[in-house]
């Protein structure tokens, strides 16, 4: 832990989402959303909705600055439209005051993929409509907790809804429709300017944005596969960056746009306060085969130790990750976040997920010694929970849950991150 020295004014928080951990899927006037019937139920998950004391209690214990959480946008608008469901509005205020009463920081993911039903029955994302409703979502948000809410996040990793989500169809809403889920990215880079503009006018103090970032490493460096890691570079982080940070998108994505979305880049680029960066793994990418429709293949980051979820740990990527933005977005990067970072590993004396993350610290350290300016790090997660389409399998906690009982025990890596955060 010798190394793993930062600033004493250093944010030190952990990330949770609603859908994750809430559970209660139909209590209290909530409607269903698009996960509500994707893989496997999460209808009592980490039942938080009901334990929420008890894991507050949990994040004073642990001693964190900040605690990342999300609000679901169907226990808020079960319908996904129209005046709020006050027992939603209710639920968070319970947990928004028990938060500040711990002394604990709120950073609030205003959407964490919970899309409501209705909202995805009208097209969800592929269309236009759904990035003003979720502009007077966020309008309710704002009015109701910019009192508490000391960081506002609009959406949580716009990429994987886009990719996962409506281009491969691993992940709610389960469409295929590969280049096709282009203008979900559109429409969900407009929801987040429309978003921090809502978020302001009903008195947010700081508001920021957390998407998913990974560098892609070409296989070979053969000019094919250069290429092509490049254009999945485009859709995996620029699509998302730049727009956001220099109003513009990537030449490679261009031509898969309609051209009436350039006037929206000026609603997109709002300034912000800060920029959420969530780190888990490289990509790599090699040229596409004969038949492939994609400008690219994916393929898998090979020769590095894995975690129990199959990703390859690699820290250094972080470092250079984060040393990539600050130039490429030199003169319009906000102070950053490590809003998520974090690993799958069993058992309650985790050793591995301890090494992975100080390897990961050591990547940030030495990004801000190289000059970019990260102000927090946030543990995905507190608590093992719902991790998507892969179930209850990946445990990523710093706390262990028992499903059958609930019962809460914190790991290894909790004391740790105990120690690291009091110093
Ligand atoms: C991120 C998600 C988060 C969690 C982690 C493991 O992409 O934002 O909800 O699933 O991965």
């Amino acid at each position: 832990m010798e190394n793993l020295s930062f600033p004493s004014d250093f944010l030190w928080g952990v990330s949770t989402s609603a859908f994750q951990i809430e559970g209660a899927t139909s209590e209290d006037g909530r409607g269903p959303s698009v996960w509500d019937t994707f893989g496997e139920s999460a209808d009592v998950a980490c039942d938080h909705y009901h334990r929420y004391r008890e894991d507050v209690a949990l994040m004073a214990d642990l001693g964190v600055g900040a605690y990342r959480m999300s609000f679901a946008w169907p226990r808020i608008q079960p319908d996904g439209a129209g005046v709020p469901n006050p027992k939603g509005l209710a639920f968070y205020d319970r947990l928004l005051d028990a938060v500040c009463e711990a002394g604990i920081s709120p950073v609030a993911t205003v959407y964490h993929w919970d899309t409501p039903r209705a909202v995805e029955d009208a097209g969800g994302w592929l269309v236009r409509d759904t990035a003003e409703r979720f502009a007077e979502y966020a309008a309710i948000l704002g009015a109701h907790f910019a009192d508490r809410v000391k960081m506002w996040i609009p959406l949580n990793e716009p990429m994987v809804t886009s990719i996962y989500g409506y281009g491969i169809g691993e992940y709610a809403p389960g469409e295929v429709l590969l280049l096709g889920a282009v203008p979900t990215a559109h429409h969900q880079n407009l929801a987040h300017g429309l978003a921090v503009q809502a978020l302001r006018a009903a008195g947010a103090r700081s508001v920021g944005t957390a998407n998913h970032h990974a560098p892609v490493w070409p296989v070979t460096d053969g000019d094919a596969d250069r290429d092509a890691a490049e254009w999945l570079d485009a859709l995996l982080n620029r699509l998302f960056a730049d727009p956001v940070l220099l109003g513009g998108y990537p030449e490679e994505i261009i031509e898969h746009l309609p051209d009436s979305y350039v006037a929206d880049l000026p609603t997109i680029a709002q300034p912000l306060d800060f920029y959420g960066v969530n780190y888990y793994e490289p990509y790599a990418a090699a040229a596409p085969g004969p038949g492939n429709p994609l400008p690219f293949e994916l393929r898998a980051v090979e020769g590095y130790p894995r975690t129990t979820n199959d990703s390859p740990i690699v820290p250094g990527a972080l470092r250079d990750l984060l040393v990539g933005f600050h130039r490429r977005y030199a003169g319009h990067l906000p102070p950053v976040y490590i809003t998520e970072n974090g690993c799958s590993f069993d058992g309650i004396h985790d050793i591995a997920r301890i090494k992975f993350l100080a390897a990961h610290l050591i990547a940030v350290r030495e990004a801000m010694d190289a000059g970019v300016d990260v102000r927090g790090y946030f543990v995905w997660s507190l608590l093992d929970n719902f991790e998507w389409s892969k179930g209850y399998q990946p445990r990523f906690g710093l706390v262990h849950v028992d499903y059958r009982t609930q019962r809460r025990t914190p790991k290894d890596s909790f004391t740790w991150y105990r120690k690291l955060v009091s110093r």
